[in-house]
């Protein structure tokens, strides 16, 4: 029988942990045959709910599911972890400045990117839920010296699956018929979905749209969805945050389907302008579990300007992190 995969789920009590951990534990994560040990971190206050949660997932009876373990100490939760979903992060309370947002992140990212370094398994791979996802991943990577460098990745998927759902919705297509969809830069309001690469049954999908539509209302509407949800259901989206944390996952340990590609956060090596070693969104394949950039794409002066403007703001969240000394 195959050794189980060891996936750690931080914030394991909160929204999305309740919406991802079952998903996970029935085989959705990694696939029908792969056993999995899952361990919670969470922070001391919500370890009683966490084991709550625990319960309910026993009493799943997941075939696939063979163990949990539940801490709230970083370096007993990435103990030989394989798969690590940093999820718990620090929201934006009112009045609070960029600054402390960051620190605060900083203590939580840090130490767990440390602990990553120091126990898991020698083939972690690591994505970054919790907002500012992009600079989370980034202080973690910095605190992970030993880990190489391509491991540490940020979400940019739940953008990526909204710009097919709103551009399918526009052109009466179902999902499946678009290909080759972009996310570029931060996962915040700058990130810029592309539709100049983007395809539509073969055919590039801006030729399709008209451009007022596409500048004034597609742009918009998939970078503030976030928001666009918590008005609607007052509280950030959960469910659909979880499934595409699943779709990355799944994607990165199984394979990108052939002629296509998706969206990842992930360490510039400098392609497309991006500077080196910051975690922007690009276009990416997974083959043999590892991403590469899709390289040689065409960036018109259109998008140029939005991703440079992404990838700007990127650059000074790194700026302000370097500052504080977290990285
Ligand atoms: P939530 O507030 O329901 O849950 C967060 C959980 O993290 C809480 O249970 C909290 O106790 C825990 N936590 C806090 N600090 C921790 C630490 N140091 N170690 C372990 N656990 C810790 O929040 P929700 O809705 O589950 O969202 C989690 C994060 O995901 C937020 O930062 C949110 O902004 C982000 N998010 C990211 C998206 C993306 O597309 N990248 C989409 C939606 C949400």
């Amino acid at each position: 029988t195959q050794a189980p995969v060891k996936v750690t789920v931080t914030g394991a009590a909160g929204q999305i942990g309740y919406a991802l951990l079952f998903r996970i534990a029935s085989g959705q994560l990694l696939g029908p045959d792969v056993p999995v040990r899952l361990s919670l971190l969470e922070i001391p206050q919500a370890v009683k709910a966490a084991e709550g949660t625990a319960m309910e997932l026993d009493d799943c009876a997941f075939p696939l599911l063979q163990g949990i373990d539940i801490s709230d100490d970083p370096n007993v939760a990435f103990d030989g972890t394989n798969v690590a979903l940093l999820v718990g992060a620090r929201p934006r309370t009112a009045g609070m400045e960029r600054g402390d947002l960051l620190q605060a992140n900083g203590g939580i990212f840090g130490p767990q990117g440390k602990a990553i370094n120091d126990h898991a398994a020698g083939d972690v791979r690591v994505l970054v839920v919790g907002n500012p996802a992009n600079t989370n991943a980034l202080i973690a990577r910095s605190n992970a010296p030993d880990v190489p460098a391509e491991r540490f990745t940020a979400m940019t998927r739940l953008d990526h699956n909204r710009a097919l759902s709103q551009l399918a919705a526009k052109l009466d297509v179902p999902v499946t018929s678009i290909s080759k969809m972009t996310i570029w830069g931060n996962h915040s309001a700058t990130q810029y979905p592309d539709l100049y690469n983007a395809e539509v049954n073969g055919k590039i999908a801006a030729e399709q749209v008209d451009e007022a539509w596409l500048r004034d209302t597609f742009i918009p509407t998939v970078a503030k969805r976030g928001a666009a949800i918590i008005e609607a259901r007052g509280a950030s989206s959960a469910a659909s945050a979880a499934n595409a944390a699943i779709d990355h996952v799944h994607d990165w340990v199984n394979g990108t389907p052939e002629g296509d590609w998706t969206s990842v956060a992930l360490t510039s090596d400098g392609s497309y302008g991006v500077p080196e070693g910051l975690i922007s969104s690009f276009p990416a394949v997974s083959r043999g579990g590892r991403w590469e950039i899709v390289q040689g794409l065409p960036v018109n002066a259109f998008s140029r300007e939005r991703i440079d403007a992404s990838v700007r703001e990127l650059g000074e969240e790194r700026d302000a992190v370097a500052g504080l000394g977290l990285i």
